[in-house]
């Protein structure tokens, strides 16, 4: 199976995990846009979403959900995203295609986040995708300053993203201590959000395989 076909594979799974009238969030990516698909064809009774990013909330309102503003929303149930990378303890780097800091807000008022990837994105030690930090535009160059002290290599993505910052993909981490690394990241100035998803990592993996969709929880 091409990989195509396992976020499609991933999608259809995910669609079980969406509770019939609950507010759903939404993540970004190709992965979440199949899983989009998929919840348009499942006709499920979704009241409203609050989306991650731009472009998916173009495709949800496209499909004729309703998006609202999280700061219309006290909690919410489910929340479906996608990830560049995932390790055995269920922490995560995204940000690949730009939207780490709305993921990680909607990922924090969430109960419950339900990671679909298929098994390219299964690694033991994350670092090998580079770590998207976004960054105060100002801040760029001081922060890859920073980075560089950390053994890190920044490169300065083309791109501006949702919230008007900048992404410094940074190159040639192996982060085995991924909530360590976090907190440390964190606190460099002019750092908005750190694309390790560690202190709030998923709470269900769905990986697409070969041999079919397997489902691990997080104990
Ligand atoms: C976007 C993300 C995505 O979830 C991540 O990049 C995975 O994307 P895709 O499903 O296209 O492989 O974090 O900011």
């Amino acid at each position: 199976m091409d990989q195509n076909e396992l976020k499609k594979a991933v999608g259809r799974a995910a669609v079980a995990y969406v509770k019939p009238g609950e507010i759903l969030g939404v993540g970004t990516g190709s992965t979440v846009d199949c899983f989009i698909d998929a919840l348009k064809e499942s006709g499920i009774d979704v009241p409203a979403c609050v989306s991650s990013s731009v472009r998916s909330t173009a495709k949800l309102e496209a499909y004729g959900y309703k998006v609202v503003d999280l700061n219309e929303v006290e909690k919410i149930g489910v929340y479906v995203d996608g990830a560049d990378e995932i390790d055995a303890s269920f922490a995560m780097i995204k940000g690949g295609g730009g939207a780490l800091t709305r993921e990680k807000i909607v990922a924090m008022v969430s109960d419950r986040f339900v990671c679909i990837a298929d098994e390219s994105k299964k690694v033991d030690v994350l670092g090998k995708f580079p770590l998207p930090i976004e960054v105060i535009p100002m801040a760029t160059q001081a922060v890859a300053r920073e980075v560089e002290r950390l053994g890190g290599r920044p490169v300065l993505r083309d791109f501006v993203t949702d919230n008007g910052n900048n992404i410094l993909d940074v190159h040639g981490w192996a982060m085995q201590d991924a909530c360590a690394w976090e907190e440390k990241l964190n606190q460099i100035v002019g750092v908005v959000t750190v694309g390790l998803f560690a202190r709030r990592g998923a709470d269900v993996l769905l990986l697409g395989t070969s041999e079919g969709v397997k489902t691990f929880e997080r104990e």
